[in-house]
């Protein structure tokens, strides 16, 4: 039987969606773009990130698309003046624990030449070598929001890696804290190993009851 679609408008734009999916998921199906760090389609919403802030008509606030489910009618508006330095201060805040200045670069696009003259250790510390480069939501949302600064100065938390498992790797000293990890490890593969420890500057990734991995 043919399920119904849900009719809504996102950006003056008609978007047909398939019935119970979130309005950043109808958008994305469309091909519109709203910044989002911390959900992965299929996964209950964490909503911590708050990049993909929306507006919808005749709601008073703004509301994270990865949460509102898309409903007939509906009218989304995803940017604006408001939202996008909203976003800007929030991004700004995520980058400020994470090295940004490959992303701030004016010469990045010709990075791939100079990589030849360049070495580093393990820590990549910028997008350089990093194993995202080229396929990072962190890239993609800084070009989106054309960043030229961030008001923060790059605090590196100095946090020892995790080297000593033969499967996963992690550097605490780039992790945003998105969450993702932790929604794949319980919601995925149905561990529940993962989880946020700590609270406040000090919230890490880590596994219940620091036990090994
Ligand atoms: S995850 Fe890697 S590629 Fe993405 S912004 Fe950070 S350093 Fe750059
Ligand atoms: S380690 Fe987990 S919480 Fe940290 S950035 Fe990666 S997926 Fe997100
Ligand atoms: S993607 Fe919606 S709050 Fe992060």
């Amino acid at each position: 039987m043919e399920t119904k679609s849900v009719q809504l408008k996102i950006d003056g734009q008609v978007v047909k969606a398939r019935p119970g999916v979130s309005v950043l998921q109808a958008a994305r199906e469309a091909g519109l773009y709203i910044p989002a760090l911390c959900e992965l389609e299929g996964l209950l919403p964490g909503s911590s990130c708050r990049l993909c802030l929306i507006k919808i008509k005749d709601r008073p606030s703004f509301v994270p698309a990865c949460a509102t489910q898309a409903e007939e009618g509906m009218e989304v508006m995803t940017s604006s003046e408001e939202l996008e330095k909203l976003r800007q201060a929030t991004f700004e805040l995520i980058l400020s624990e994470h090295p940004y200045f490959c992303l701030l670069c004016g010469e990045k696009a010709d990075c791939n030449e100079l990589k030849v003259t360049m070495s580093k250790a393990f820590d990549p510390g910028g997008c350089v070598f990093c194993p995202k480069d080229g396929d990072c939501d962190l890239q993609q949302v800084a070009s989106y929001l054309k960043i030229k600064k961030v008001s923060y100065k790059f605090k590196d938390r100095g946090r020892p890696q995790w080297l000593q498992d033969p499967f996963i790797s992690h550097n605490p000293n780039l992790c945003i804290l998105c969450g993702r990890c932790v929604s794949v490890c319980g919601e995925i593969r149905g561990e529940n190993v993962l989880t946020f420890v700590n609270r406040g500057p000090a919230t890490a990734i880590g596994t219940f009851y620091n036990r090994p991995l």
